[in-house]
């Protein structure tokens, strides 16, 4: 039976209050309930001292009050940097679906959890949270009866949608991990993903619907699982009215949900049983699965969304990404529906029906925390202010942005246009593999400074460190490095599906005893951080992580060609654009653009669209170390404009291909400008 443990978050809060006026520390203790039992702490920034140099009683505080436990945990951490070992929490028995969902039921079951932004404007829908906890129990009904076990993995294959976030919370359920794959992503990359997650089975809908134009979300995963043979079920949810063809395999979902009962048993599950598999982009051509466990994971994205944001009880919380990314994990799902709060699922594009469209969501839905990227931003600023002047944006508080670093345009635009100067701009820092946001602006004293551009300031309990070359900690202000923690935190990663090797190399080996970013950044004066962009060959296409590996592995397919070199350069609006450079097989006789649409083909084919160049450059040789290596970062410098930077090229084994391309580069300038010209 399920013990009844569910006891009341406010309760407690107001007790630390009481313990609070006893010991003179109202600020601190209204701000953070917690503080009062940390001795010496007074200010918002001397909690985050604590949290770094005494993290663990930290942490096994806020572990404490925050989540609902069926048994207590014993050990608080047990991690070593150097070895890549990360547990928190150990002895914890918990269930993630009845901290997001039971609990609030308890006190406050027709409170809003969802609000459901339909790609059609103004058609909203609202789930309560007793609406969403029974949705999510029927659905968790199904797939334990249909065989599906703790410690299996789902795939979901599903937009931002209510039966997506029932599908994540269906598996915590029942103890199965999920594995949410971005719904823009093509069959085989569905497929390699379901493959390496092992998933019997699979979740998804008949129709996608975004921006006005359906997608045949099923028909992928009919083409993805022929390749697939752990698959033994797909689940299919209808979204628009379109009938599809079911196979043997399929089942019709909602159907099968109306014969389940509306309570679910929950498992009960170890602090680092496995809660989900995502996966993310690396320097190779092979994505990897980042998995994250339960406890940590969820107190994180808990305590990250209410101290980041601002979140307070009754606000509502728009975080536009999709539930197929990180963001949409923890900011969309489970950040706020563990804070009991009200989340926003948005189906849309940022310009349908009209570049208005997230300002209207505003007014309409009465948002109180904005969540977007860097790029809608940019792309939105060009539609001029008034899409944004038109509509009440008065319920605001606080602006989010994340996925890449935001220019100080965007960011003043951002500011002064949709905020109106009031709200703070929290510039979030994070990754898929830190669970949740590590640098932003907030929390800090109410008035303290905010730079644009900056994320600033580690959170609670986050010690990022700077390294030079030689793997010297900088400990200066005011200069630049390689970006490191110092110290776990509870919502990292705790290792790649399948290969703990590869976890070790990428993360723990390249500074032994510190977790590595793969991003560099600024230590200013003041001791603020500040992005600087990614180290190693990870690109960022509209806040959308890629590899330019994994699309060098696909160009390198086509038949025309001998080998490629993929870079990332500054884009306008995407932040970064995809450039190919292309050396094509002898005695090849292709057309430029035959090539290109080739390529784009072959590339939505096997990755997505996202991942498309955006120029393809066609060079005789590629400049290349005497070992044979590419030198990408002579490419980087040629696209920049950086020909003074680029550097020692006696190490190249052929040092006139550089000229080659910075012509074929030239060429490829003058043609865009004839383009442009009336
Ligand atoms: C980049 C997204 C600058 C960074 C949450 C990181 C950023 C990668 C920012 C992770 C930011 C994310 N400023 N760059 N505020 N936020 N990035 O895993 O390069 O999709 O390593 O997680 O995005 O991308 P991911």
């Amino acid at each position: 039976m399920w013990p009844c443990v569910v006891s009341s978050f406010s309760r407690r809060l107001v007790a630390s209050l009481g313990v609070c006026g006893r010991r003179k520390c109202c600020g601190t203790a209204a701000f953070m309930p917690e503080a009062p039992a940390f001795e010496g702490v007074r200010s918002r920034s001397e909690l985050r001292d604590f949290s770094v140099s005494d993290s663990e009683r930290f942490w096994a505080a806020v572990g404490n009050q925050r989540l609902s436990w069926i048994s207590p945990f014993h050990t608080v951490q047990d991690c070593d940097l150097t070895q890549g070992r990360i547990k928190w929490f150990e002895g914890g028995k918990l269930n993630v679906s009845v901290n997001c969902l039971d609990r609030h039921v308890h006190t406050s079951p027709d409170r809003v959890a969802l609000i459901w932004e339909r790609d059609e404007q103004g058609s909203e829908v609202k789930y309560t949270y007793r609406e969403l906890l029974e949705m999510t129990c029927r659905l968790g009904n199904v797939l334990r009866r249909r065989g599906v076990k703790r410690g299996d993995c789902v795939t979901i294959y599903m937009p931002t949608c209510p039966l997506a976030v029932a599908a994540m919370l269906a598996c915590a359920r029942i103890g199965a991990a999920h594995n949410v794959v971005f719904a823009g992503f093509s069959a085989d990359a569905l497929a390699e993903r379901i493959r390496d997650a092992e998933s019997n089975t699979v979740i998804t809908v008949n129709q996608g619907v975004r921006g006005g134009k359906f997608t045949e979300l099923k028909k992928t995963v009919d083409e993805a699982v022929q390749s697939c043979p752990s698959v033994q079920q797909v689940l299919v949810a209808m979204r628009t009215d379109t009938p599809v063809v079911m196979t043997a395999r399929d089942v019709a979902m909602e159907e099968e949900m109306l014969k389940e009962d509306v309570v679910c048993e929950p498992a009960v599950m170890n602090s680092e049983d496995v809660l989900f598999l995502l996966y993310t982009s690396g320097s190779t051509g092979k994505p990897k699965g980042i998995v994250h466990t339960q406890a940590g994971y969820l107190l994180y994205a808990a305590l990250t969304h209410r101290y980041v944001f601002s979140y307070h009880d009754g606000d509502v919380f728009g975080c536009v990404a999709d539930i197929g990314w990180i963001t949409g994990h923890s900011y969309t799902v489970y950040g706020p529906l563990a804070n009991g709060g009200t989340t926003v699922l948005f189906e849309s594009t940022p310009i349908y029906p009209d570049p208005g469209r997230y300002w209207n969501t505003v007014e309409r839905l009465k948002i109180n925390q904005f969540y977007g990227a860097p790029t809608a931003i940019r792309l939105l600023l060009k539609y001029g202010d008034h899409w944004v002047t038109k509509y009440d944006r008065s319920t605001l508080k606080t602006l989010g942005s994340v996925g890449e670093p935001i220019n100080t345009e965007a960011w003043e635009w951002y500011h002064r246009v949709v905020g109106d100067g009031r709200c703070p701009v929290v510039d979030t820092w994070w990754q898929t593999e830190t669970g949740g946001i590590c640098i932003a602006p907030r929390p800090s004293e109410p008035d303290a400074e905010i730079v644009p551009g900056m994320a600033m300031r580690p959170f609670f309990g986050i010690k990022p460190v700077l390294m030079d070359t030689e793997g010297k900690v900088l400990t200066s202000n005011n200069t630049s490095g390689a970006l490191c923690m110092a110290q776990p935190w509870p919502g990292m990663a705790r290792t790649i599906r399948n290969n703990h090797q590869r976890f070790i190399e990428t993360y723990y080996q390249p500074y032994p005893g510190y977790f590595f970013t793969g991003d560099g950044a600024y230590r200013s004066a003041q001791g603020y951080y500040q992005i600087t962009g990614r180290l190693d060959d990870v690109i960022n296409v509209s806040g959308h992580r890629i590899g330019t590996a994994e699309i060098e592995d696909v160009v390198n397919q086509c038949s025309a060609v001998a080998e490629s070199a993929v870079i990332g350069f500054s884009h306008d609006i995407k932040g970064e654009g995809v450039y190919a450079f292309v050396v094509l097989k002898k005695n090849i006789d292709i057309k430029e653009d035959d090539l290109s649409r080739q390529l784009n083909k072959m590339v939505s084919k096997k990755i997505a669209k996202y991942a498309c160049p955006d120029v393809i450059q066609l060079a005789n040789r590629l400049p290349k170390t005497r070992s044979g290596k590419i030198m990408r970062r002579v490419l980087r410098k040629v696209v920049e404009r950086d020909l003074d930077g680029l550097g020692d090229l006696s190490t190249l084994d052929d040092p006139t291909a550089v000229q080659e391309i910075v012509e074929g580069h030239n060429a490829i300038l003058r043609k865009q400008q004839q383009k442009q010209q009336p």
